[in-house]
C-alpha cells in the first residue's frame, strides 16, 4: 500500500512516499481502505518535533481519517466489509476519563497514522459515517470536531442563551462556531483577517473582532458582553491569549483549555481566575462517546464541516504547506483514491 511517512527525521523535508504491506485484520480489528484524511495544528506540531521530540521513526502522520471497511477479523460481527466508517483520535478511549493507557494509542503520535491506503483499527472504535457525509467530510470530524463538541458541551457546559468566545479560523473554532449555533448561543469570535470575519459572520457569528488590528481585543469583548464577559471560551491561542482570556471571560465563566496557537508557556494571572471563579479545564478531544453522541447531533442538524481545500494523495506536501501558511478557513483535506 501507498502511504507517506515521516521518514528518519522531523521536518517536512523528511515527509516522503513510501510502500508498505497492506495489513490483514487481526482477531478483534477490521481494516479501512482510507478514502480521506483531515490535517490538523497538531500535526504540523509533530512534523516540527516540539509534539513529541522522542516520538520513533519512521512514522505515519495525521490522526484524522474516514473510509471504508474491507476486510474484518473473524470475531467481529459488527461490522462489514462496504461499511462507511469514520475512526476516532484515541482508538482505545471508548468511554470514561481519559488515562495514560488510553491516551498512548493517539494516532499520528506514538502510533501510525492515517495517511495511508489501508490501515487495521479496533473494530468497537469505529463509527458509522453520518449519512448525509462523504468521506472528505466525515474525515474533519476526529480532532477538531470532537475537540469543539468536548469543549462546548461535555467540558465546557454551554446553555442556550450564553455567550461564546471563539478564537481564529480553523478547524476547532469554526467547528466551535457551527455547534455554539445549533445550540443557541451568541458568538464572538476573532481573526487576523477581515475577508475570514466577513465569512464568519456569513456562518452566523453575531459579533467579530480583527485580532491584529484589535490588539486588545479583550476589552472589546467586555465592550460587547456590556461588561459581563463570555460564559465560555473555546481557548486556542495558548500562551499568547490565555491572560487575554481570563480577563474576556466573566464571573463563575467557563475556559475550555485547547491550543498553543501563540507558545506553550508563560504567564498566567491567576487573580483573573479566583477573583472570577472561573473553571479552566483541560481538553483533549474526546471519547468515542462523545464522538458518537457528536455524530447525532451533526445528523439531526445536517451539519456540513467547512472544508478549505481538498488535495490529491500525490500533494500531502502541498496540504502541509498550506496549513504551515495559516491561510485557510476550516479544514485541510487530502483524498486518497
Ligand atoms: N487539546 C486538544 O485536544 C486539541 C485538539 C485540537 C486542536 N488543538 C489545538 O488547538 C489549536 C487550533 O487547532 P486547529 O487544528 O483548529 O488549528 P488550525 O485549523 O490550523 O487553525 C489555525 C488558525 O488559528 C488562528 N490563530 C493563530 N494564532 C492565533 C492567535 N494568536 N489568536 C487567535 N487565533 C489564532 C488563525 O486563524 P485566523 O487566520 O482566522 O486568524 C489560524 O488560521 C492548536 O494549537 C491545536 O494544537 C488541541
Amino acid at each position: 500500500m501507498k502511504l507517506f511517512e515521516l521518514s528518519d527525521y522531523f521536518g517536512l523535508e523528511h515527509l516522503q512516499r513510501a510502500e508498505r504491506p497492506t495489513p490483514g485484520p487481526r482477531p478483534g480489528e477490521v481494516v479501512i481502505r482510507v478514502r480521506a484524511v483531515s490535517l490538523n495544528y497538531r500535526d504540523q506540531l509533530v512534523v516540527q518535533g516540539t509534539y513529541n521530540p522522542r516520538m520513533t521513526l519512521p512514522r505515519v502522520l495525521l490522526s484524522d481519517g474516514a473510509g471504508e471497511i474491507v476486510s474484518v477479523g473473524d470475531d467481529v460481527t459488527a461490522w462489514k466489509p462496504g461499511d462507511r466508517v469514520v475512526v476516532p483520535f484515541f482508538p482505545d478511549w471508548l468511554d470514561g476519563e481519559l488515562d495514560a493507557a488510553k491516551a498512548a494509542g493517539a494516532l499520528g503520535g506514538n502510533v501510525d497514522g492515517m495517511l495511508r491506503e489501508f490501515a487495521e483499527v479496533r473494530a468497537d472504535a469505529l463509527l458509522r459515517i453520518p449519512e448525509h457525509l462523504s468521506f472528505e467530510q466525515a474525515a474533519t470530524l476526529p480532532c477538531a470536531a470532537v475537540t469543539a463538541w468536548n469543549g462546548l458541551f461535555v467540558a465546557g457546559h454551554l446553555q442556550p442563551g450564553q455567550t461564546l468566545l471563539l478564537q481564529g479560523t480553523g478547524g476547532v473554532s469554526l467547528f466551535g462556531l457551527q455547534f455554539g449555533k445549533m445550540a443557541g448561543a451568541t458568538i464572538i469570535l476573532t481573526s487576523s483577517s477581515d475577508a475570514k470575519l466577513e465569512r464568519a459572520r456569513a456562518m452566523g457569528a453575531h459579533h467579530t473582532i480583527n485580532y491584529r488590528a484589535e490588539p486588545d481585543w479583550e476589552k472589546r469583548v467586555q465592550e460587547i458582553t456590556g461588561g459581563r464577559g463570555v460564559d465560555l471560551t473555546l481557548e486556542v491561542g495558548g500562551a499568547g491569549t490565555l491572560s487575554k482570556t481570563l480577563r474576556a471571560t466573566g464571573y463563575a465563566g467557563h475556559v475550555s483549555l485547547i491550543g498553543v496557537l501563540s507558545g506553550m508557556a508563560g504567564e498566567v494571572q491567576i487573580a483573573h481566575i479566583l477573583h472570577k471563579a472561573l473553571t479552566i479545564r483541560g481538553i483533549y478531544v474526546g471519547s468515542r462517546a462523545m464522538f458518537e453522541a457528536m455524530n447525532a447531533a451533526i445528523t439531526r442538524h445536517r451539519l456540513e464541516p467547512v472544508i478549505d481545500r481538498v488535495f490529491p494523495f500525490e500533494e500531502s506536501l502541498a496540504a502541509f504547506r498550506h496549513l504551515e501558511s495559516a491561510q485557510h478557513f476550516g479544514k485541510i483535506v487530502i483524498r486518497i483514491d
